[in-house]
């Protein structure tokens, strides 16, 4: 006997309306970069070093570029929506919102998965009022609560029961603050994309040693994944 498997071609990511919008959005940041390029240059090397690696001072350093996205790159943001969906992700839970544009793979993958829900959160206002725009554009709000304030806040209380996958993308220095709050609902199993984590060493520390309940590595030069023992 001969079993049929049907191929499913057509996803949310790759269809209308979310892909065009994505490549608008991407086409967006490309235009901002010599921007950004400049607003870094204002700024010595080892002062950005202190601020990325400073537990204190993120609001202000967020706050001096709040006119831009940061998103993922475009690999990325397709490896987050083939991670939550091979793990079929139905509960996620993402730091650092920005435009949305991590947030909308996710949502995406969600979506495809048959449906679920991601909390998110941001502290710039402007900039979850723009993720606002875009998930509604791409008709995934519905999936996405973006909440608003300093995620050592926003996550500290009220998480679904399980998280089946974190993404840690806000200020690197709070990446292992934040998964401690997070750590006690992820599921055996769950993965964890850090990106840009080689800025938060004690981060690194903790996911790589087996005895907290982890293993990891780095992918693809700007992620740690991870995954929940
Ligand atoms: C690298 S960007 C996120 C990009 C986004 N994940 C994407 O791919 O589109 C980091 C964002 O995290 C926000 N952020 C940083 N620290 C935060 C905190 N403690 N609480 C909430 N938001 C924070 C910043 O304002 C910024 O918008």
């Amino acid at each position: 006997m001969t079993t049929m498997t049907t191929i499913t071609t057509s996803t949310t990511l790759t269809t209308p309306p979310l892909a065009p919008l994505l490549d608008r959005l991407f086409s967006e940041k490309d235009a901002a970069a010599p921007a950004l390029d400049a607003a870094f240059a204002a700024v010595s090397d080892d002062e950005q070093a202190r601020l990325m690696h400073s537990k204190t001072e993120y609001a202000d350093l967020y706050g001096r570029l709040k006119e831009f996205g940061l998103p993922v790159s475009r690999e990325t943001g397709t490896l987050l929506y083939m991670l939550a969906r091979s793990c079929r992700a139905r509960t996620i839970v993402e730091f650092g919102t920005s435009f949305g544009i991590s947030t909308l793979h996710l949502a995406a993958a969600l979506q495809d998965n048959g449906g679920g829900y991601l909390l998110t959160t941001e502290f710039e206002p402007s900039k979850a009022a723009r993720a606002r725009a875009n998930l509604a554009t791409a008709g995934l709000h519905e999936l996405v609560e973006i909440r608003e304030g300093d995620a050592l806040q926003t996550l500290a209380a009220d998480l679904p029961a399980t998280i089946d996958l974190l993404l840690l993308d806000g200020a690197k220095a709070l990446y292992p603050d934040i998964l401690k709050l997070v750590e006690p609902r992820l599921r055996t199993g769950a993965l964890i994309v850090a990106d840009n984590a080689d800025y938060c060493p004690a981060y690194l520390a903790h996911v790589r040693d087996a005895k907290n309940g982890y293993l990891s590595i780095p992918v693809g030069g700007d992620v740690e994944l991870t995954i929940r023992l």
